[in-house]
């Protein structure tokens, strides 16, 4: 099934110019997985070593629960492996067979369009199947408890399980009974380390490093998980926040989340806020909670809402993104979310590729200075490999 037909490096190029994965002729390799001996586990299950080779980093990830206690290598190195990905995203063909017959597990027990798409779109890019739970039409509103539902899921063997929850920490509790690698989707107002992750890919690209950055977020901090994961990752490069809402969606307590010695401060005055902006995270003004203690949609707007004259307040060229889904002509002005400074369709495009990058590491195991979407040693030895990790 798969080819190497020399020693030659195979490029991102020559994989995609390959006819469908079915039918390349028997004796080409495409890919060959890492070593076993190079596959290491960092988990934030069990308290695993970041391993570092003489030669190079390898990583294999357990799951993928937080970013919180992921340090700034760690992340450079998922950002690392994120970016030929993102080559993929701008070929006409883009399957590849990393993880033929692998099967991902996607279990939305919240609603999402987003970022189920995304991993799907990515488990498939990578020669995966998948499997699909929505809550709508699950046996939870039947009554079955979780542990029960990610069980029986888990019964019928899948090799990952992606997973949105609506309360905290359900990704971990379910990591703590699957044997299988867990990626969290979400869960309610801790973490979602993809977008957090997706978020740092685009800032790099745009801005061209993530070091102490000014970075705002603006809007419903308290609920967001995307806010946390963000402070979480970019604080560990020494980025600097200015959280700005309403008071009860930005209480006090929050400037002491982060990695130690991370600024944050809070503001109620979103000009005050973007002075000297480098980064504005905007988030979704959650409409379903607005009634909670009372602010009009019309004072959100008329207070808080970026618009092209607030962004005269930030840096001339300071980036915007916004997890989505966006209200538009509530949070921010369509002029500003399809302005030039915008990257949120960026954003929705590179959560494909870190995505792709996040499944790899779980499913695979990486080491610096390999890549599936790069190069393949063309041994019998790694020939082998392949088919047994395909
Ligand atoms: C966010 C989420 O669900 O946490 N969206 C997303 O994943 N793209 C933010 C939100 O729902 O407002």
């Amino acid at each position: 099934m798969l080819v190497i037909p020399n020693s030659r490096s195979l490029r991102v190029r020559d994989l995609l110019l390959l006819p469908d994965r079915w039918s390349l002729p028997s004796d080409i390799y495409i890919f060959a997985s890492p070593p076993p001996s190079r596959k290491l586990s960092l988990q934030t299950r069990r308290a695993a070593p970041r391993v570092r080779s003489s030669a190079n980093l390898t990583y294999r990830f357990r799951d993928l629960l937080a970013l919180e206690p992921l340090s700034a290598d760690e992340l450079t190195f998922i950002l690392d492996q994120a970016k030929p990905f993102q080559e993929i995203q701008r070929h006409p063909l883009k399957k590849l067979a990393t993880l033929r017959g692998k099967t991902v597990a996607l279990a939305f027990f919240e609603n999402s369009t987003r970022t189920r798409l995304s991993f799907a779109t990515a488990a498939s890019r990578l020669g995966a199947d998948t499997m699909n739970l929505q809550a709508e039409a699950s046996s939870l509103k039947k009554g079955e408890t979780l542990l029960d539902t990610a069980n029986n899921l888990n019964a019928m063997r899948p090799d990952c399980f992606v997973m949105r929850h609506a309360s905290s920490g359900a990704a971990d509790f379910v990591a703590r009974h699957l044997e299988i690698p867990v990626v969290n989707a979400g869960d309610g107002t801790h973490e979602h380390p993809s977008q957090g992750l997706l978020d740092a890919l685009t800032i790099r690209d745009r801005v061209g490093h993530l070091n102490n950055l000014n970075v705002i977020i603006l809007g419903d901090i308290a609920h967001s998980r995307v806010a946390r994961s963000n402070i979480h990752l970019l604080g560990k490069f020494g980025c600097r926040f200015t959280l700005c809402g309403p008071a009860m969606w930005v209480p006090r307590e929050l400037e002491k989340i982060g990695p130690p010695d991370t600024q944050i401060r809070c503001v109620y005055r979103v000009e005050e806020a973007l002075e000297d902006a480098d980064v504005i995270i905007v988030l979704r003004v959650q409409t379903e909670r607005l009634n909670e203690p009372s602010l009009s949609q019309s004072d959100y707007i008329l207070l808080y809402q970026l618009n092209a004259e607030r962004m005269k307040l930030a840096k001339p060229d300071a980036l915007i993104l916004h997890p989505g889904p966006i209200n538009r002509g509530m949070e921010i002005t369509p002029e500003v979310a399809d302005g030039p400074q915008s990257a949120v369709l960026e954003q929705v495009t590179n959560g494909v590729a870190t995505r792709m990058a996040i499944l790899y590491l779980l499913m695979v195991g990486a080491s610096e200075g390999t890549h599936p979407a790069l190069e393949v040693k063309p041994d019998a030895k790694s020939k082998e490999s392949a088919h047994a990790s395909d």
